[in-house]
């Protein structure tokens, strides 16, 4: 009975590891599209207000917002070292000039209010994406700090989705990255049922050589299954690439899929959503609540322990009284247990 396992401070941690694990783990396909803008700020080392950097800065933003109106794509920098800003925009090909005007105009508004005093940081927007920094990236890969988001709506079996668009969603990697008429931007349909078509795009900033395209969108892929192939539509927002799907034909201008007219259902998907969701909440709130109570039956124990010490020396101290008659030690005694 001492050495259950209940008050074992090693199961204890044992436990709390396991918990969080699994909390990270349910975290993970909570990640859910909401409304753009999406930022990511690196917060490591800021710049002054009214400093050349922040000067510069705003020279190359409203410079970009005015470039967007004749190129969906572009590049540039301003200053000189080391107040030198970098900073590149790409809106999806799909839009108007127009529009990719306008949203790099938002977008530059945006990152300066979201990632204030940020020398690094990036934006994207619904039809955009644009970053800066301090340092040089153009023509340089980046996948750190991806952002993959799946859309509420969930379809049924994602195992069964996976399998049937991944390798369709590789060609279309390989077709963006590889055919130069096709400048790093690729779209593509694929019928899923009779009534099902998933429209996808994949585009890359056109800085990047073919390589790191391919390399760029194959690692979107694969961020995206890890988490979000349980949406009807997923997007993954990287500093070098953009990845969509939908069930709607987005990029044709097509309304929002609405969810009630189509209904995309893979056989024998329930047990799977099922599982999901038991795996997701139940197991996370079964474990807390068994780490709760193993935490209070633990510290009970601890107290039993003492309290039955205290019996035991009282025991002991009554026979010394009735040995020698003395008070004064018994009293001594009491306290060193109660305080000490
Ligand atoms: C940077 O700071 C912003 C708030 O200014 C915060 O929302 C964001 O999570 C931080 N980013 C990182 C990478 O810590
Ligand atoms: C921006 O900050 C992120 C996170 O600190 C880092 O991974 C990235 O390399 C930085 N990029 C540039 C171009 O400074
Ligand atoms: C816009 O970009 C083009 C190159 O695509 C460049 O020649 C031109 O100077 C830029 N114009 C503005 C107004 O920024
Ligand atoms: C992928 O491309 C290969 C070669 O072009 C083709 O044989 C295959 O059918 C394609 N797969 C899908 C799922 O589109
Ligand atoms: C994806 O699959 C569809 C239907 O089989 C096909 O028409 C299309 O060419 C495929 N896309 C690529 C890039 O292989
Ligand atoms: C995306 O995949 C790359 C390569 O496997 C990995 O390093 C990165 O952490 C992933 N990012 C996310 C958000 O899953």
């Amino acid at each position: 009975m001492g050495h259950n396992f209940l008050s074992d401070a090693n199961t204890i941690q044992l436990l709390l590891l396991l918990y969080f694990s699994i909390a990270t783990l349910s975290q993970h396909s909570s990640n859910f599209l909401t409304h753009p803008p999406y930022k990511f700020c690196s917060n490591t080392s800021l710049y002054e207000a009214n400093s050349p950097f922040q000067n510069n800065l705003q020279t190359l933003m409203s410079y970009l917002a005015s470039n967007a109106s004749v190129s969906n794509q572009y590049h540039a920098y301003a200053g000189n070292d080391p107040d030198r800003v970098y900073a590149q925009y790409m809106c999806y090909n799909y839009i108007t000039n127009e529009k990719c005007s306008a949203c790099i105009d938002a977008a530059s508004q945006d990152i300066m209010q979201l990632c204030p005093n940020n020398r690094n940081a990036t934006v994207w927007e619904e039809l955009c994406q644009l970053r800066f920094s301090n340092k040089n990236f153009i023509g340089q890969l980046d996948f750190s700090g991806n952002i993959p988001l799946a859309n509420r709506e969930t379809i049924e079996n994602s195992v069964q989705f996976i399998s049937v668009v991944n390798e369709n969603f590789s060609n279309l990697t390989k077709k963006a990255a590889f055919e130069p008429t096709q400048s790093m931007y690729a779209t593509g349909k694929l019928a899923l049922s009779d009534i099902d078509t998933l429209y996808t795009l994949m585009q890359c900033t056109t800085d990047l050589s073919s390589h790191d395209c391919n390399t760029c969108l194959q690692v979107a892929i694969q961020n995206i299954s890890n988490c979000c192939y349980v949406g009807r539509g997923a997007r993954l927002l990287s500093r070098s690439c953009y990845f969509r799907y939908e069930l709607y034909a987005f990029y044709e201008g097509a309304a929002e899929y609405s969810g009630t007219q189509k209904v995309y259902n893979f056989p024998r998907g329930k047990t799977l959503t099922i599982l999901k969701i038991v795996l997701g909440t139940c197991i996370p709130t079964v474990v807390l609540a068994f780490l709760t109570a193993s935490c209070i039956i633990y510290f009970r124990r601890i107290s039993r322990k003492e309290t039955d010490e205290e019996k035991s020396h009282l025991a002991f101290l009554q026979e010394l009284r009735k040995s020698s008659g003395s008070t004064l030690a018994e009293g001594n005694k009491v306290k060193n247990i109660v305080f000490g």
